[in-house]
């Protein structure tokens, strides 16, 4: 990678998809190649690709995927088959509501293609690549809308985020990465503070190495540095990413944007939530009915291989948790910025 080079977790070459493997990131830069459904599936479950948008183009790859190995013409048992693909890959991770959004998009356009199997399979290919194009657009048009919203003094930002939504969590560009990235173009940004985010260290990871890709700065602290970062006067803004908002603005984002949240508006920092609207779930009054993740307890009790407490204890690790739109400034999305209360508007 060099410093121009664009981040692309998800690319369609030739027969197959191509994922950048982001379980080996920063040390190792690997590409996977994807040929079916279940192996689609089984990435997204491992975090191979992660993040909700991300998640949302991979999902409509693995549908496409899916599709092309049903054998037959007949329309009906064509769509049945396409429905059970949609079930496996939902299957894999219950919080980003992107993936069910994808899948769902991709069946209503093979129910509502009127032509042969086969001429279904190459739509459907075209609406996974469409969906991929779409998500880089809205992500850029999220960095933009960002811009309008973020505090105009300091001349030059010290802006913290959470987790990683940066190009490695969406088609490309990012959605709190994104608007990050526009600021740093627009010479608005000082530095990026990225929070560690324990357990899986996305922010150490992923978020740190995208920053160095483009000359960004950035300084890597752990979770629990935030509040004291926050009294020293080196935060100006918080920008983070959504798996899923509610219709009432409450969101959805990795574990530890709650108390970030809560810290942030204790130290009068406003707090940004940068999602395009497909993490909107419409359906959802409030954030109370967002599933949550709970993942494998390892995450918790060890670090590589080294186990961290005694046997006998036992283990909570949910991967998300909800900020109540109360604490959020203004939800940025590709339509414009929002306060959470006028989500719906949009
Ligand atoms: O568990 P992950 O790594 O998939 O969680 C990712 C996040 O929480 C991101 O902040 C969110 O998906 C927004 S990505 C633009």
């Amino acid at each position: 990678m060099t410093s121009t080079t664009k981040i692309y977790p998800v690319v369609w070459s030739g027969d197959r998809a191509i994922l950048i493997d982001q379980t080996r990131l920063p040390n190792e830069y690997e590409t996977v190649e994807i040929s079916s459904a279940s192996e689609m599936a089984r990435a997204i479950k491992t975090m191979i690709v992660r993040g909700a948008p991300a998640i949302g183009v991979a999902a409509g790859y693995g549908m496409y995927l899916g599709a092309r190995r049903v054998q037959t013409s007949d329309r009906s048992i064509f769509l049945a088959e396409l429905e059970k693909i949609g079930e496996m890959l939902a299957a894999t991770r219950p919080t980003a509501v992107n993936l069910f959004w994808a899948i769902a998009r991709m069946l209503k356009t093979a129910r509502e293609t009127d032509a042969s199997v086969e001429q279904i399979k190459t739509v459907l290919l075209e609406t996974a690549q469409t969906i991929r194009e779409e998500d880089l657009k809205t992500c850029e048009a999220i960095g933009d809308n960002g811009l309008s919203i973020l505090p105009t003094s300091p001349e030059k930002l010290n802006i913290l985020t959470h987790c990683n939504a940066g190009s490695l969590a969406t088609a490309g560009y990012g959605t709190a990465l994104g608007v990050i990235r526009s600021a740093w173009r627009e010479g608005k940004l000082a530095r990026v503070y990225a929070d560690e985010t324990r357990p899986r260290l996305q922010g150490a990871k992923l978020t740190t190495w995208e920053c160095v890709q483009e000359g960004i700065p950035v300084t890597l602290i752990s979770d629990n540095m935030a509040a004291h970062c926050m009294k020293q006067g080196l935060i100006h803004a918080v920008v983070v990413g959504a798996d899923r908002i509610a219709a009432n603005g409450d969101a959805a984002n990795k574990i530890g944007t709650y108390s970030l949240a809560i810290v942030a508006k204790a130290h009068n920092i406003p707090f940004f939530v940068a999602a395009p609207l497909s993490t909107v779930d419409f359906e959802l009054a409030d954030g109370g009915g967002i599933p949550i993740e709970e993942r494998d307890s390892a995450e918790i009790y060890q670090v590589g291989k080294t186990r961290l407490c005694p046997e006998g204890v036992e283990f909570f690790n949910p991967a998300f948790d909800v900020t109540p739109a109360e604490l959020i400034a203004a939800i940025i999305t590709e339509k414009g910025a929002v306060k959470p209360e006028d989500l719906k508007a949009l």
